[in-house]
């Protein structure tokens, strides 16, 4: 019997519950890993867009192993109970100027990854601006505050800048290419720029 995209988003849904994360986005931080091995135990990582937690917890208890430190940010409070010992959680708009100090005076890190995302408004042309915005964004972070040999993970819905952001990525990074996980849903159009290997 063929298996419908809304039974395959309920299975992963309730998957992540029953291993205690809040979102079922942890599958595709898991694919990203396995193809491309981002984090390492003991890495300091910054996780941008963190909310409601599930990368964060992942990370902390897959990738670091406990050894290491995570900075997650989000507009919204995490929503992990407890907060993993090794997560320091800050509240607000990464990109003002005064949650970005915070986020500088924590680095440099060794990996930055961002699920970050606009509220969608439908308008495929504004959520895709505002997606573009937020991955430029990360990439100038990354280029102030990923440690030479640092890795990036962005999010950025297809069809406004993907490309030129690969590009400015090429130019910081020995590799860098766009993947799309196989647990992100069929009809989302985000995709995921990988890079690897900072100068
Ligand atoms: C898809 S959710 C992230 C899910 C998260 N990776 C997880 O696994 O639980 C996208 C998040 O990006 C956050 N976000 C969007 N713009 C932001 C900004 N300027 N600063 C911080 N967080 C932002 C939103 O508040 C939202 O929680």
């Amino acid at each position: 019997m063929a298996v419908s995209r809304r039974d395959k988003a309920d299975f992963f849904t309730k998957k992540a519950h029953s291993e205690g994360y809040p979102a079922r986005s942890v599958y595709k931080l898991e694919e990203i890993n396995a193809a491309h091995r981002i984090i390492k135990p003991g890495d300091t990582v910054l996780d941008v867009g963190a909310a409601p937690g599930s990368w964060t917890l992942y990370t902390h208890r897959e990738l670091l192993k406990g050894r290491g430190r995570i900075v997650s940010c989000d507009l919204n409070p995490l929503s992990l109970d407890p907060i993993p010992p090794t997560v320091t959680e800050i509240t607000g708009d990464a990109f003002s100027r005064e949650i970005r100090a915070r986020l500088v005076a924590e680095g440099p890190y060794d990996a930055i990854i961002s699920d970050a995302a606009p509220m969608t408004t439908g308008n495929r042309i504004v959520d895709t601006t505002r997606s573009e915005y937020l991955a430029e964004q990360v990439v100038m972070l990354s280029e102030e505050q990923l440690k030479p040999h640092g890795n990036l993970v962005i999010k950025i819905f297809q069809g406004g800048g993907e490309q030129e952001v690969l590009k400015t990525m090429r130019g910081l990074f020995r590799k860098a290419k766009a993947f799309k996980p196989k647990a992100s849903r069929d009809d989302s159009f985000e995709i995921f720029l990988i890079g690897l290997d900072k100068y």
